[in-house]
């Protein structure tokens, strides 16, 4: 909902207020953005009113008095320009740019601060004012001309009982010299809390050279905040670090990676210092971009601090020319006074409902087995035939082929562009074996990655003026690779051509859609003099790919790959609505990378499979059930040679497959609660069901007493809770075998082998009814583990839980 009165703009949502207002100057004061100022009767007063329009009608007095008196007592009273402060004007002295909360702060006029816009005009100044003009406000949003951005379709699916109705506002300023346009769009997404702001700059009278527009500023009214920012590296990302800002500047950045990136991501969050999972103010903000970005905080000697996201203005310029337009990435922002925990809700919902879009976006994933860590470049169809059998027989549904099916790709120095079978691997090419898969019973997916060319490939001997490199210069590689120019329309048009083609070579219902390095050399032929402008320009080409793909073959399922979780952002999910979080597979790695994630992105966007052990990056040993319990968090496969497995392996994942098929739907799509130490639970949106995960870190013997506390259970409802039954080979109990057994059994020996090849022991087995609010207000005190003493071999009270056991629980409302 937006309103307006007398230039004083209030954008509400349901739980959350957004206010500024016009200057005399035409400036805009940034009022308050926070938890909702609104009396709950006057929101539902306004909902009734709907859209306020300006012709003084009587019910709209009470919101014309309400709106103008809540500005009143936000704005902020100045009697002059302290110090040695500039003064606007001499109308204005009291008006100091540099102590004002601003909605937008340009370059030159007393604001000193992080600027949300910087040109420099055809005279050479970068000075710039822009002052208010017009505004309007509609119904509906706006799509964004150039970029991908959020959406509503008017007939969104409820996320829970939520269902948006968008409005938005174009707030037009012009540049008081020299009349450049800024447009800022708004779009409040109510039921989401969520509101969306973007740019869009107009130069009708000169030439502008940008060096800066961002897409979102927020000016706070005090200091010392929070900013809590995910960094880490390939195989390692989303580590949460936190600063705080007491004066300074502290930046999240992508500054030349050339993608969003695992180093920084763009997601961040503004809090208060001691904002938790469940208390205190917290924003979060990310944007709908996947190149370099920029994301600070800073904070001034008059108390205030600035929060500024865009796109990185580190190696980035644009030229425009008279008469021509640039738009920015839109900026996401959700505010929540109850924590990180309800933010996340937010965010996960607007995620879910105005990022991800297409067929796939409510449906939940199919399991999959994954080719790549199972065998790598290593297989013939044979090969894959018997592994795609050996997961039909477990329940698997979906079977994805990942790298080296096309030209000569045995290893990795070769073939990308290439994007033709391997007929020694695959005699029968795509086609043939994509009917054998689907006869098994199993979906087919393939593993592609078009942005890129090695050098020893037939595209490359063919284009080499298509890779990115300087002329003539010595260019260097990532993984043995080179980036393709797509801000070439030539180079787009290969790809969109090449990959319809690959798309409809069989009967292929999953694409991973991979990106494996970084840029370097940066450099288009076709960008001669305004190299500056090469990586925007290149997602611009990088969207229009997507969108021309994802229209063209809308039942595939995309997932987002960038050797693993390297470009994570909202850009992607726009067109695919998943992405591989991480080329880590080691289950416990994955509990901080998930846990990561989970801050700004809904389980439902993140790929996560079951991998072998001794896992492949880590050489560490983690049990099959640990594997499965995170995984099952996410978008949910196999990437392991399940042929090489042994029958009781076999047994189990035949039975993690069951049991996922029933809970996927709350694991994928349930309300995320971080909870203390590792634990978290997923609620669904009706409350009926949860599934809470926990690990044991580090076994120690003599504590038995473990409360396992929740969150977001209905508080009315009773519930059945029990555990996902764990079985246990008796090899694992040692020696200590020797305590149930009648006759000596030597560990290791050829008994103890025939004993645990038939004898398993038993494990605990929880099963109570009980209430919501006993288990939100206090928790369960579950079975005693295994502690030195006290076992009970054949029984069902006593668990093991060894270093790195995991466990997770169900709850089901009784009937
Ligand atoms: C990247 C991906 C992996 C795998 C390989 C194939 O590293 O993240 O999952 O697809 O490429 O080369």
């Amino acid at each position: 909902m937006i309103i307006e009165r007398n230039k004083t703009y209030l954008l509400q949502t349901k739980n959350t207020s957004y206010m500024f207002r016009i200057l005399p100057t035409g400036h805009a004061e940034h009022l308050y953005y926070g938890q909702s100022i609104l009396p709950e009767k006057m929101y539902e007063e306004f909902l009734t009113l709907g859209k306020i329009s300006d012709d003084g009608s009587k019910e709209a007095d009470s919101a014309n008095l309400c709106l103008e008196s809540m500005a009143d007592a936000l704005c902020e009273k100045h009697a002059s320009a302290g110090g040695n402060m500039i003064s606007y004007s001499d109308e204005h002295f009291e008006i100091a740019l540099e102590d004002l909360p601003l909605e937008i702060s340009s370059f030159g006029k007393g604001d000193i601060r992080d600027p949300f816009i910087h040109l420099t005009h055809e005279d050479g100044s970068d000075t710039s004012d822009f002052v208010f003009s017009k505004a309007t406000i509609q119904e509906g949003y706006l799509a964004p001309q150039t970029l991908p951005g959020a959406y509503c379709d008017g007939k969104i699916t409820k996320i829970g009982e939520k269902e948006d109705k968008t409005s938005y506002l174009v707030l037009t300023f012009t540049e008081k010299e020299y009349g450049n346009i800024l447009e800022l769009i708004y779009t409040v997404y109510p039921d989401c809390d969520v509101i969306t702001r973007r740019a869009v700059l107009k130069t009708p009278n000169e030439n502008v050279h940008i060096n800066r527009l961002m897409s979102c500023q927020i000016d706070m009214h005090e200091s010392g905040l929070k900013f809590t920012s995910f960094h880490g590296r390939w195989a390692d990302e989303m580590h949460k670090t936190e600063s705080i800002c007491d004066g300074g500047r502290i930046v999240n950045e992508e500054m030349a990676a050339g993608e969003s990136g695992s180093r920084s991501n763009p997601f961040v969050m503004v809090s208060d210092k001691d904002t938790t999972d469940d208390f205190g103010n917290c924003y979060g903000f990310n944007l709908v971009y996947s190149g370099n970005h920029y994301e600070a905080l800073s904070s001034n000697g008059y108390d205030k601090s600035r929060f500024v996201s865009g796109i990185s203005f580190a190696r980035f310029g644009y030229t425009l020319s008279k008469g021509e337009s640039f738009e920015t990435p839109e900026a996401v922002m959700t505010f929540s006074a109850n924590g990180y925990n309800h933010m996340s809700e937010h965010m996960h919902d607007f995620v879910r409902s105005h990022i991800t879009r297409g067929v796939w976006r409510d449906k939940v994933r199919p399991i999959l087995v994954n080719s790549w860590e199972a065998s790598y470049f290593n297989f013939t169809e044979s090969s894959l035939l018997k592994l795609a059998k050996e997961a039909s027989k477990l329940g698997i549904e979906l079977f994805v082929l990942d790298d080296g099916w096309f030209g000569q790709r045995n290893d990795d120095k070769r073939s990308l562009g290439d994007w033709y079978e391997n007929k020694t691997k695959l005699p029968n090419g795509l086609k043939g074996l994509s009917e054998k898969i689907n006869a098994l019973g199993m979906d087919f997916g393939i593993w592609v990655e078009p942005e890129m060319v090695n050098e020893d490939s037939d595209l490359y001997r063919a284009h080499p003026e298509w890779a990115v490199q300087v002329p003539n210069r010595h260019h260097s590689k990532g993984r043995n690779q080179m980036n393709l120019d797509l801000t070439r329309t030539d180079v787009q048009d290969y790809i969109i051509d090449a990959m319809k083609n690959v798309f409809s070579s069989g009967n292929i219902s999953y694409v991973k859609w991979d990106m494996n390095r970084i840029f370097s050399d940066y450099y288009s032929n076709e960008l001669v003099g305004r190299q500056e402008e090469f990586i925007h320009r290149y997602y611009i080409g990088l969207y229009r790919v997507m969108d021309e793909l994802t229209k063209a073959f809308p039942n595939i399922l995309f997932e987002g790959c960038s050797a693993g979780g390297n470009r994570f952002d909202l850009g992607i999910l726009c067109y695919f609505p998943q992405i591989w979080g991480s080329d880590d597979t080691d289950a416990i790695c994955r509990i901080d990378i998930q846990r990561g994630y989970s801050y700004g992105y809904p389980q439902s966007t993140i790929g996560a499979h079951v991998s072998v052990t001794p896992n492949h990056q880590t050489l560490n040993c983690v049990p099959l059930e640990t594997r499965f319990d995170i995984a099952a968090f996410g978008c949910f496969g196999y990437e392991l040679n399940l042929c090489d497995l042994s029958s009781s392996e076999k047994k189990e994942i035949a039975e993690q497959v069951e049991f996922y098929k029933k809970w996927r739907h709350v694991c994928q799509f349930g309300t995320f609660y971080r909870l203390q130490g590792d634990r978290f639970m997923t609620v669904s949106k009706d409350k009926k069901k949860a599934v809470c995960y926990m690990i044991q870190k580090e076994s120690r013997p003599n504590r038995d007493v473990v409360t396992y506390k929740m969150r977001g259970l209905d508080d009315n409802k009773i519930y059945n809770f029990s555990n996902k039954y764990v079985t246990i080979d008796l090899k694992s109990m040692g020696s200590l075998i020797n305590m149930f057994t009648p006759v000596h059994i030597k560990q290791n020996g050829l008994l103890h082998a025939v004993a645990n090849a038939f004898v398993s022991v038993s494990n605990e087995k929880e099963d109570l009814t009980i209430s919501g609010a006993l288990l939100n207000n206090c928790g369960v005190r579950l079975k005693p583990k295994f502690g030195s003493t006290g076992f009970d071999a054949d029984g069902d009270k006593v668990g093991v839980m060894r270093t790195n056991d995991s466990r997770l629980y169900v709850l089901e409302e009784k009937e």
